[in-house]
């Protein structure tokens, strides 16, 4: 087998702040908050119009005596993610950190800054850091009511609104954001959500997103930005569906994504939904994401005391047993830009070697017609085992009539699979190439 690839997933360039994220492929996404309390998604708040004042109460229960930040970065690096997105602040506004601009937070309400604790875990894990931070903040008092506000049908909105001052709002969040920013160390990835222009929504200008994202660079001069501050950012954030193909601007060129997912449909802990994906699905949706130079950020959402689900858990820990085997298909790997996928098959590819993702165990043979060069050698990636192939040089015409293989064209190449299929969540053919020519 050639050593021209290094064994296991080879490391990301040094000269883009940003290329441990395209390396990394998966994450994690944690929706943690009072809205775990309820359990009811985490928009109970607007959608079951609470007013802030009645929602403090899920604050007084709050007690996340479960929320074990090292357990979370434990199980994101087995399952083979290598970096996780933690809800600093969600629309409902209750803090996750020690933040000394408002007493709505985990600090007041059960002495812990949970920011912190997670912060410290994902780098003792080696693991980059991620904050999701919502501009939306439906419990501070400057926050004017608009269409998602849980006040928004309350009888003496515009008199509410009127008392409302959202410079004074604007200040709050960017000092919330330079809190964060400033007190954590460096952080990696800025997860801001989102903005909705338009009649009683709000727009970049109700935030300051040109201001708030230059003082972002400001002080984390490497992290990386999402999309959703109503300015382009650092990648595009496609959210509960997979793009078709590698996302591009106007101008045709590929951009930098992320597809952002959920195990159930709902971001926050939301009890009663067991709509649950399976790890088939789920693995074949980072695949998928690779295949199309993007990445797959996965979440999970604590319960009412912090602990995850045991049914989350086993899915993350079976991803992890199929990435254990097979992380170089995906880490560092984009798309197979030559070839088109045949059916029943997602491709990556990572320098001289092509891996093919086998939805669908094929009868035998597996004819791939676009190889971009010769093919040296062959195996499954579970167990290293050789995969023999054979190339069809001669029209079909030719060959016996029991040997026709259906008008497969001159520079087919056949693989012969073994009859059973590997017991892995899904196997993986691994094609190493003869090396690109120089130049
Ligand atoms: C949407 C949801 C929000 C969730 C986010 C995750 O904006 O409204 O609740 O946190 O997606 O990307």
């Amino acid at each position: 087998m050639s050593t021209t690839v290094p064994s296991g997933a080879d490391t990301p360039r040094r000269d883009d702040p940003h290329a441990w994220f395209d390396h990394a492929r998966f994450g994690l996404f944690v929706h943690f908050g009072a809205y775990a309390v309820p359990a009811r998604h985490e928009w109970v708040m607007s959608r079951e119009e609470i007013a802030p004042k009645e929602y403090e109460k899920y604050v007084e229960l709050f007690d996340p005596d479960r929320f074990d930040a090292r357990l979370i970065a434990r199980t994101a690096r087995a399952a083979g993610m290598r970096y996780a997105v933690l809800t600093t602040k969600h629309h409902e506004g209750f803090c996750l950190w020690d933040s000394a601009l408002t007493d709505f937070t985990s600090t007041v309400a059960c002495g812990r800054d949970l920011v912190a604790e997670f912060v410290d875990a994902l780098r003792e894990e080696g693991l980059r850091v991620g904050f999701y931070h919502s501009l939306i903040d439906w419990h501070h008092p400057d926050f004017t009511i608009d269409s998602f506000h849980p006040l928004r049908h309350a009888p003496d909105r515009e008199e509410r609104n009127a008392g409302r001052d959202m410079a004074r709002y604007r200040e709050h969040l960017h000092g919330q954001v330079r809190e964060l920013l400033t007190g954590y160390g460096r952080i990696d990835y800025l997860f801001f959500d989102f903005t909705y222009p338009g009649e009683d929504g709000k727009g970049p200008e109700d935030w300051d997103s040109e201001g708030l994202l230059a003082m972002v660079r400001a002080l984390q001069p490497d992290i990386l930005v999402n999309d959703r501050l109503g300015l382009p950012g650092d990648l595009r954030t496609p959210e509960q569906h997979q793009p078709v193909a590698p996302m591009v601007d106007g101008d045709g060129h590929e951009v930098r994504w992320e597809s952002c997912q959920t195990i159930n449909g709902s971001w926050g802990y939301d009890r009663d939904n067991h709509d649950t994906k399976s790890a088939d699905l789920l693995l074949r949706m980072v695949v998928d994401s690779a295949g199309k130079n993007g990445n797959l950020l996965l979440n999970i959402g604590p319960d009412g005391r912090g602990g995850l689900r045991r049914s989350d858990l086993a899915l993350l820990e079976e991803i992890g047993e199929w990435m254990e085997l097979h992380e170089d298909s995906v880490r560092g790997a984009g798309p197979a830009r030559e070839m088109t996928a045949p059916q029943g098959t997602l491709l990556t590819q990572r320098g001289d070697r092509v891996y093919v993702h086998l939805t669908a165990w094929p009868m035998q043979s597996l004819h791939l017609t676009d190889l971009p060069r010769p093919v040296r050698a062959a195996r499954l990636l579970d167990d290293g085992s050789e995969v023999r192939f054979g190339l069809i040089e001669q029209p079909e015409a030719d060959l016996h009539a029991h040997m026709s293989v259906n008008g497969l064209a001159p520079g087919t190449v056949t693989f012969t699979l073994p009859i059973r299929r590997p017991d892995v969540l899904l196997p993986v053919l691994e094609i190493l190439l003869d090396p690109a020519p120089a130049g």
